[in-house]
C-alpha cells in the first residue's frame, strides 16, 4: 500500500471535514489510539479483548479505509477515523469518554521548521484530560529523546494526570497491554532505547 509519507496537519482541508464516531456501546470500555497510522497495536490489543471497541484517529486517509476494511475482514471491533486529532479530538469525543488513550511513538521526523506541525502539544495533552474517564490510563511512548522530553513536561505540568511511576519519571521495562504497535516492534527488534509513561485521570 502506497501512503504518503508526511501530511501537513495545518493544511485547510482538515478544518474542513466533519468527523464522527461509528455507533459505540456505552457499556464496554472504549481503547482509542491517536495517531495510529496502521493500528497494528489496536489489531493486537482487539485480538486478545475482543469485548472492548477501538478506535484509530488517523490523520492519513489511505490507512483509516485500510484499517476499516481488514477490521471487517477479521471482524474486529476497531474503527479508523480520518481526522487531524488536534482539531477534532474534543468534538469527537464530547459525548463518549475514552477509558484508555495510547499516545504511540508520535511525531518522530520533526525538524525545528516543522515544530509547529507535530501532533504532542501541551494543548493536545489536555484535550486528551477533556475527553478522559476518571480512573483512565494513558500511555506515552516514544523512542525520540527530544520527543520524550517535552512530552513528559506537558504531562507533569497538566494536574489531570498522575504519572504511575511518580512525577517526572519514566516506566521502567515494558506497559502491560500486552500489544506493540508497528513502530514499537521496530524499536524493540532493533534493541533501540524506549520511553515510556503511564498516567492515570484524576
Ligand atoms: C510515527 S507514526 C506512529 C504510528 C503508530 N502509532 C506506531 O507507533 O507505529 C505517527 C502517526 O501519527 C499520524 N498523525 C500525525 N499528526 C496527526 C494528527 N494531527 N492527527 C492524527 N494523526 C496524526 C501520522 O500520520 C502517523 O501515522
Amino acid at each position: 500500500m502506497r501512503i504518503r509519507q508526511h501530511v501537513n496537519p495545518l493544511s485547510r482541508r482538515f478544518l474542513e471535514i466533519s468527523p464522527s464516531l461509528p455507533a459505540l456501546d456505552p457499556s464496554k470500555t472504549l481503547e482509542v489510539e491517536v495517531g495510529c497510522a496502521d493500528a497494528q497495536f489496536l489489531f493486537e490489543r482487539a485480538r486478545i479483548e475482543p469485548n472492548h471497541q477501538y478506535i484509530g484517529l488517523e490523520i492519513r486517509e489511505a490507512f483509516v479505509e485500510d484499517i476499516n476494511r481488514r477490521a471487517r475482514a477479521e471482524n474486529l471491533p476497531i474503527h479508523g477515523v480520518f481526522c487531524s486529532a488536534n482539531h477534532h479530538l474534543k468534538k469527537l469525543f464530547a459525548n463518549r469518554k475514552i477509558d484508555v488513550a495510547y499516545l504511540n511513538f508520535p511525531d518522530p521526523w520533526f525538524k525545528r521548521r516543522h515544530f509547529k506541525r507535530r501532533m504532542i502539544t501541551e494543548e493536545l495533552i489536555a484535550d486528551i484530560a477533556t475527553v478522559m474517564k476518571p480512573g483512565g490510563k494513558l500511555l506515552f511512548q516514544t523512542d525520540v529523546e527530544s520527543v520524550a522530553t517535552p512530552v513528559m513536561r506537558y504531562l507533569t505540568g497538566n494536574s489531570d494526570f498522575e504519572n504511575e511511576a511518580g512525577a517526572g519519571n519514566f516506566l521502567a521495562g515494558r506497559h502491560a497491554f500486552n500489544a506493540r504497535s508497528w513502530r514499537e516492534s521496530n524499536c524493540e527488534a532493533n534493541d533501540m532505547p524506549i520511553w515510556r509513561v503511564l498516567l492515570t485521570r484524576n
